[in-house]
């Protein structure tokens, strides 16, 4: 089982928020066997869900995008720590048709049609300019809402069918959605993001209803701000709305705990 007691390769922050934080709750969960895919787990909170779950005996299968170093980073730290990572793969998910391509590549790691038991849809873009500041394509509109809301749609679609038929044992599944307080809030120049976000709280509880009678549970989890290597130069004079939002939502490690929580459980 993964070792909690030494933490080389990932960032501190990781450690705290899906480790030492939430311990006593993470403590209650056995993912042993478990199929699991954490879109986004390249860097950030993805990478932290990964290994988190890998503790719990999950087998985990990293997706990144552009950062292939970091994949391997988490890869690394979950065997090296005695999880399982059964491998990696990449997608960018501003293009529909990886989505079904990214499962192909899961069938080479876990066998034609099979896996996963659980889905995290954590990869995510967060775009941050004025309205009028779009070009005339809505490029940032577009993609925003492709990564964000369209792809993990399509993810879901492609889980649930995998979920649904699962030949010699129960049938069943999780599918979690990383959607964080501005489903919820309005903040000047994260317009898209918002939106998406918004979208994907909807789609959560459309899933939910849709698939409970599939014994396939949807949730999201809405953890309030959490600092990562994009988010470094982000800062409360940047956006004092934001964080004091955030703050609201679980500041001093509330957020943390209950993120780690969330995942766990649902
Ligand atoms: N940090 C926060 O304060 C916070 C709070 C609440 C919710 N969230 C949500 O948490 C999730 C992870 O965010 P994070 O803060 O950990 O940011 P991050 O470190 O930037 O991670 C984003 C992940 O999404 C992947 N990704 C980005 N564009 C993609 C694309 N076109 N196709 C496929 N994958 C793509 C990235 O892959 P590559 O790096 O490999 O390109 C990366 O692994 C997001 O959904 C975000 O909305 C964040």
């Amino acid at each position: 089982m993964l070792s909690t007691m030494t933490i080389p390769a990932i960032p501190f922050f990781l450690y705290t928020l899906f480790v030492l934080s939430a311990r006593p709750v993470i403590a209650a969960y056995n993912l042993v066997d478990k199929r699991v895919l954490v879109t986004g787990s390249s860097g950030g909170i993805g990478s932290g869900i990964a290994i988190a779950l890998a503790q719990k005996g999950a087998r985990i299968v990293v997706h990144y995008n552009t950062r292939r170093e970091g994949a391997e980073e988490t890869a690394r730290f979950i065997r090296d720590h005695g999880g399982i990572c059964d491998g990696i793969v990449q997608s960018d998910f501003r293009i529909p048709a990886n989505i079904p391509e990214l499962f192909r590549q899961l069938d080479d790691i876990w066998g034609e049609g099979s896996g996963p038991d659980v889905l995290v849809n954590n990869a995510g873009v967060v775009s941050k300019l004025a309205v009028e500041d779009d070009d005339e394509d809505l490029n940032i509109w577009m993609e925003t809402m492709q990564v964000n809301l369209h792809a993990s749609y399509h993810l879901s679609k492609l889980a649930y069918q995998r979920m649904n038929r699962i030949k010699g044992k129960e049938k069943g599944g999780v599918i979690i959605n990383v959607s964080p307080i501005h489903g919820s809030i309005s903040v000047e120049y994260m317009t898209a993001y918002a939106a998406s976000k918004a979208g994907l709280d909807r789609l959560t509880a459309g899933l939910a209803s849709e698939w409970a009678q599939d014994n396939i549970r949807v949730n999201a989890v809405a953890p309030g701000a959490i600092p990562v290597e994009r988010t470094e130069a982000f800062t409360v004079q940047e956006s004092p709305r934001l964080m004091v939002a955030a703050s609201t939502r679980g500041e001093d490690g509330k957020c943390k705990r209950s993120c780690a929580f969330g995942y766990l459980s649902l």
